[in-house]
């Protein structure tokens, strides 16, 4: 088949990568969506049922620390563009284990943008596009938000590595013309995401009647955007996003995380049919997060004004649809929340 385009997605069967996939999939019939994912504990091919036997799109297990296999990769397709989103992405595990994070998100990173250094001897049309956070922004005080020209301050071992990654990038921009492109996003929430993260996590544990763990005082603010309108995000920026550009993305939608946790408790007592108040009753305050950063907020009118992005699902219908899927999904729960999971969950809560 000849394919209008060939793109590259890589972490494209974890969760923000496996709404990607899917969107790109069923929008772009006549691009070719070739995902390269190592699988790891986080990536799940179950995530992407719903399009595996599409005629536009290939599934290729290759690790981007792999530097052979990206060869052979690039030797055999001719991309046209790369949606780059293959990372370790939890930050207590990067506090745990930074050397993985550092080996993924920064030397997989370099390995992808040599690949393309190479293949794009002529770049016209061509576009690496790298998928960030906001965490490399820093933490915020009670005002103010993240600028696309705030100054990088990352805290944790994983921003720390998404924010070398992000300079890597631009250095590869500048220095050898290679076509880029960066966002930085604010926290996601939808279906597909793994259980270590607060929402999902919460999700869990109230249907398993297990304490849901508060860090410090509750009091730290993150800022929710539903994962569809991400992925909607990465659709426009990649087609219509000026080259050499910084997108910040957001939804204007800070929320103290007890007041997440609250409101969370409040649905699932309404949809599990229990008495009001009594998921609240699980709520415990544990040891703080090492280096805790305290507020996220993204300025998000670059990517509005000037793309005309708007996130097109309210907060409140976001989580009950997610708490919906989860309560629906319950073998995909199932499945990712054992083995390893279990050893995971116990260590790092009984610290
Ligand atoms: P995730 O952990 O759910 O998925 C990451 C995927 O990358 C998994 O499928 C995993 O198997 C794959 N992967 C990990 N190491 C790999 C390797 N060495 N080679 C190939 N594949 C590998 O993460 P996510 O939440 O979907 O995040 C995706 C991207 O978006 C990341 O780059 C993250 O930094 C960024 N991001 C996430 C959020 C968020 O709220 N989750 C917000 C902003 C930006
Ligand atoms: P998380 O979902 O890990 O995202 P990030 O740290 O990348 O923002 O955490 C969101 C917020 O919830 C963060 O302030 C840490 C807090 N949190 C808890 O209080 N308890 C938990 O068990 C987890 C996983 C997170």
């Amino acid at each position: 088949m000849n394919f209008e385009k060939k793109i590259l997605i890589t972490g494209g069967a974890g969760f923000i990568g496996s709404h990607l996939v899917r969107k790109m999939v069923n929008k772009y019939s006549k691009y070719l969506i070739v995902n390269i994912d190592k699988l790891t504990y986080a990536g799940n091919l179950n995530n992407l049922k719903e399009i595996e036997n599409k005629p536009n799109y290939e599934f290729i297990n290759i690790d981007i620390c792999n530097e052979a296999d990206l060869s052979k990769l690039f030797k055999k397709y001719l991309f046209d563009g790369i949606i780059h989103l293959a990372a370790e992405s939890h930050v207590d595990r990067s506090i745990s284990n930074p050397k993985e994070f550092i080996l993924t998100n920064v030397v997989g990173t370099l390995n992808l943008l040599n690949e393309c250094k190479l293949q794009w001897k002529n770049s016209e049309n061509k576009c690496f596009y790298h998928i960030s956070t906001d965490e490399v922004y820093g933490s915020l005080g009670d005002v103010g938000y993240f600028h696309e020209n705030t100054s990088y301050d990352p805290r944790s071992p994983y921003s720390a590595s998404k924010a070398s990654s992000d300079h890597l990038v631009r250095a590869y921009g500048h220095t050898y013309n290679l076509p880029i492109k960066i966002s930085n996003c604010s926290n996601n929430y939808g279906s597909f995401q793994f259980p270590e993260k607060l929402i999902p996590l919460i999700i869990n544990n109230i249907k398993q009647h297990q304490p849901l763990p508060i860090y410090g005082k509750g009091e730290n603010i993150r800022d929710w955007l539903w994962v569809e309108d991400h992925a909607n995000a990465i659709d426009l920026i990649f087609h219509q996003g000026k080259l050499g550009e910084t997108y910040n993305i957001g939804g204007h939608n800070e929320w103290k995380n007890i007041d997440l946790v609250h409101l969370l408790c409040d649905i699932m007592d309404r949809k599990l049919g229990n008495v009001k108040g009594k998921s609240r009753g699980l709520i415990t305050y544990v040891k703080d997060r090492a280096g805790h950063d305290m507020r996220y907020a993204i300025d998000a009118s670059k990517i509005e004004e000037e793309l005309g992005f708007k996130p097109s699902v309210d907060f409140k219908e976001g989580l009950e649809k997610t708490i919906d899927w989860y309560l629906e999904n319950e073998e995909w729960l199932t499945n990712v929340t054992s083995g390893d999971y279990q050893n995971y969950y116990s260590k790092h809560y009984q610290q």
